[in-house]
């Protein structure tokens, strides 16, 4: 059976449809209306839609012809020079169809190339410019090498708003037939930070139960704790009841089933909106980024976490 994945489903087909990411969205309208692109640098986190928006910009660009005037390309996949030399001069050199004024080439991932490659590419977006304009896709502009970067107009984009990131589930739980409460919303805001296909993802996956989709639902399918459950554990422990900050903690690992490695980023999150004098908090955070080292390193989480706990007490 193929999974119907609803981040493909709905994924936004043209510029105007992609939510947030305003100033970007506006200056890649501007090259679509004069058929005019530069080679392009799109750069930022995850889920914040920079391979849809190539996609948008082309199909808006070619519209009938987009078949035939658009390669995208994983540099991940094949990772090293072959590629850039192969496929892309391939695709790159012969001329565009249709009446495009030229092909658009998405190559994604681009800061996985090893240099040499990201060399051999730059070359190759000199000699082949006037019939292929490159998209390169990232996560950090700062692994690309400079004279690409200099070669190319860069677009940053930025996490998205729980606004705008609310509004898309709004559109999408709609059209999938689903309910969502307010708990439910917030709890998929806050595990997204940011990140739309996150969010979609945990929708989807909290929605195939059939039930209208709660916090608790969300939390459970998606292995993390309610932020609340932390709050009350480091309460207690801020008040010095230690044993009733310890029983929280066995109950998030032992009866939820959270790994102590999540469960320290979730603590560190919470820490930071603690009310607590300021040195206290720093010396709790200074300890907390010891415990995410060592549980990460294999060390076990409930140790660590309840001599972290013991700390909060000043
Ligand atoms: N701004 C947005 N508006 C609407 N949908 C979005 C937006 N950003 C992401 N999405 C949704 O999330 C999915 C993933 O987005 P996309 O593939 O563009 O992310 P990306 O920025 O390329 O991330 P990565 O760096 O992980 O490749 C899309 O298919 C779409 O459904
Ligand atoms: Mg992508």
């Amino acid at each position: 059976m193929e999974i119907d994945l609803w981040t493909e489903k709905h994924r936004p087909a043209t510029l105007g449809d992609i939510v947030g990411q305003d100033s970007v969205v506006n200056r890649l309208q501007k090259f679509v209306e004069r058929e005019a692109v530069p080679h392009c640098l799109f750069a930022g986190p995850p889920g914040t839609a920079k391979t849809t928006a190539a996609m948008a910009l082309a199909r808006d660009l070619f519209a009938s012809s987009f078949n035939r005037n658009f390669m995208e390309l994983n540099a991940s996949d094949e990772r090293g020079i072959n590629v850039v030399r192969n496929q892309i001069k391939n695709f790159a050199r012969s001329l565009p169809a249709g009446n495009a004024p030229f092909k658009i080439l998405v190559l994604d991932e681009a800061d996985h190339l090893t240099s040499d490659a990201q060399h051999a590419l730059r070359r190759t977006m000199e000699s082949y410019a006037t019939s292929c304009r490159m998209i390169l896709i990232c996560n950090y502009a700062s692994r690309i090498i400079p004279p690409i970067q200099s070669r190319c107009a860069v677009f940053k984009f930025s996490r998205l708003s729980d606004d705008d990131i609310a509004d898309r589930l709004h559109h999408i739980a709609e059209k999938e037939n689903v309910s969502i409460d307010g708990e439910g919303e917030n709890a998929i805001l806050y595990l997204s930070n940011g990140d739309m296909r996150a969010a979609i993802n945990i929708l989807q996956a909290a929605s195939s139960t059939g039930e209208i989709v709660t916090a608790d639902i969300v939390f459970a399918i998606s292995g993390r704790a309610n932020p609340k459950s932390i709050g009350q554990m480091l309460g207690s422990a801020v008040r010095g009841d230690y044993n009733a900050a310890i029983m929280s903690l066995r109950q998030l690992i032992y009866h939820e089933g959270i790994s102590p490695l999540d469960l320290i980023k979730q603590i560190h999150r919470e820490i930071l909106r603690l009310e607590l004098e300021n040195n206290l908090k720093m010396k709790i955070l200074e300890h907390t980024a010891d415990v995410e080292f060592r549980i990460a390193e294999g060390a076990n989480g409930e140790i660590q976490i309840s001599a972290l706990l013991s700390t909060f007490g000043g």
